[in-house]
């Protein structure tokens, strides 16, 4: 295999990194209207249930790809056999990534937006009608536009850094940027007269609320904030170094991000009910609701535009890995340099975001965000985890797996043997049961 791959320089840098992808919009502003929407408590309980027992073994099915074959996707699919009739699974990942690259910049552009609003005050004494106007005439015209191409400029200048000096630094300085800012509001929330009732709201699962519906999209919502099934932790492992224990770090990366989506429902819920605002605002929660509630708390305007900051950073790192996974496959397959394949990809990029952000006004009737957002979450990111799973657990042959899952991390064979269980029968049949039901 092309052993000269570049690796992440320290211990630090995979978990900043992989956590970085993993931590992002999902977390900050999917999950808690997710939970808002579906009852709190009961959906929290599916989605750490799916994360640890479905997520994590898929994580460790992605590594152990990324890592034996030491190339993104789809080469990764080939690895220990010469056809390449798994290639396609690899290009399902690609097309994920473009789809997700195009409505993820659009949020992400929206997060700088709201930043410099905050910082201009511009929310105070604003009514919740004067909020949704607002919101609806930003996100309809081309400001949201120009703010969408600056995001992802500022991604292509990190990608342009390279593995070392552009993703795993900014990620070792903006993870910890992002937990201080993230401590300091629970911190914040703790004294909020509506803590009780926001906590209960979130950790108290009433299991009536249970509906099939709840449990598919606490699947989907799991699998999306893990950054699985399109190849993203693939790409990122194929740059671990032989030292990374793979099973650890995915124990790691499920409990930081699992741990960053319920701070977020620790700040948004106590906050929206001290203001006796609804938790099922669903996704205008967050740019809506949240700066009103802000404008209502001492120190609004310095609370508002932490909280912006902490979207934009949480959006940044995530929207890095995804644009990393055509990146290394453009270099991989093609043999284009990272400039001309990030040039390359953010041109591109910057054409479809620019028609998802458009799918608010004038190109309303296309309506491509939600397009890339369904097809991407619900449909290839699903088959994509199905393919991942299948390939590891009975394509793959069975020494690559011991060698880095087992050999390599260290980990009790019993610990190995229950993890490819779950790889080659549970995770499969559930993502499959899930994903049925999920279209009809
Ligand atoms: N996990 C990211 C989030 O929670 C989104 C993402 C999906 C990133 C797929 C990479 C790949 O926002």
């Amino acid at each position: 295999m092309s052993t000269g791959r570049v690796q992440f320089s320290s211990k630090l840098g995979v978990i900043a990194a992989t956590v970085g992808s993993a931590v992002g919009l999902g977390n900050i502003w999917r999950f808690p209207y997710e939970a808002g929407t579906h009852g709190g408590g009961a959906f929290l309980l599916c989605y750490i249930l799916f994360v640890f027992l479905i997520g994590v073994p898929t994580i460790c099915a992605e590594f152990t790809m990324g890592r034996a074959s030491r190339v993104g996707i789809p080469g990764a699919f080939r690895q220990g056999h010469k056809s390449r009739k798994w290639d396609v699974v690899g290009y399902f990942g690609i097309l994920a990534a473009i789809l997700i690259l195009g409505f993820y910049a659009v949020v992400a552009g929206w997060t700088f937006e709201y930043i410099i609003e905050s910082v201009l005050n511009a929310f105070k004494e604003t009514t919740p009608e004067v909020r949704h106007e607002h919101f609806e005439s930003f996100i309809s015209g081309w400001r949201a536009v120009g703010w969408t191409i600056l995001f992802l400029l500022v991604n292509a200048l990190v990608l342009l850094g390279g593995v070392q000096k552009g993703i795993e630094r900014v990620s070792n300085i903006l993870m910890p940027l992002l937990f201080i800012i993230l401590i300091a509001f629970c911190i914040n929330s703790f004294f909020m007269p509506g803590f009780d009732q926001g906590i209960t709201f979130l950790f108290h699962p009433d299991f009536s609320k249970l509906t099939p519906d709840v449990i598919l999209s606490a699947l989907g919502q799991a699998f999306f904030s893990l950054s699985l099934g399109m190849g993203c932790l693939i790409t990122y492992s194929s740059y671990f170094s032989d030292r990374t224990p793979l099973v650890k770090t995915a124990f790691q990366i499920a409990f930081l991000d699992t741990l960053v989506a319920i701070l977020a429902g620790v700040i948004i819920f106590p906050a929206v009910f001290s203001f006796g605002m609804s938790p099922a605002e669903g996704p205008t929660l967050v740019f809506e609701v949240l700066p009103g509630i802000f404008n209502l708390m001492p120190g609004g305007m310095v609370w508002s535009t932490l909280f912006f900051i902490l979207l934009s950073v949480a959006s940044l790192t995530s929207l890095i890995s995804v644009s990393e996974i055509v990146v290394a496959f453009l270099s991989d397959e093609f043999k284009l340099s990272r400039i001309k394949a990030t040039m390359l990809l953010t041109a591109f990029t910057v054409v479809t975001s620019t028609l998802c952000s458009l799918s608010f006004g004038p190109l309303r009737s296309l309506n491509l965000f939600n397009i890339f957002d369904y097809v991407s979450s619900n449909i290839l990111m699903t088959l994509g985890g199905i393919g991942v799973c299948i390939f590891v657990g009975w394509k793959m042959r069975k020494c690559d797996s011991l060698e880095e899952l087992h050999n390599k991390a260290g980990i009790p064979i019993w610990l190995y043997n229950t993890i490819m269980f779950i790889i080659k029968y549970l995770a499969p049949i559930c993502i499959t049961i899930v994903f049925i039901a999920g279209l009809i």
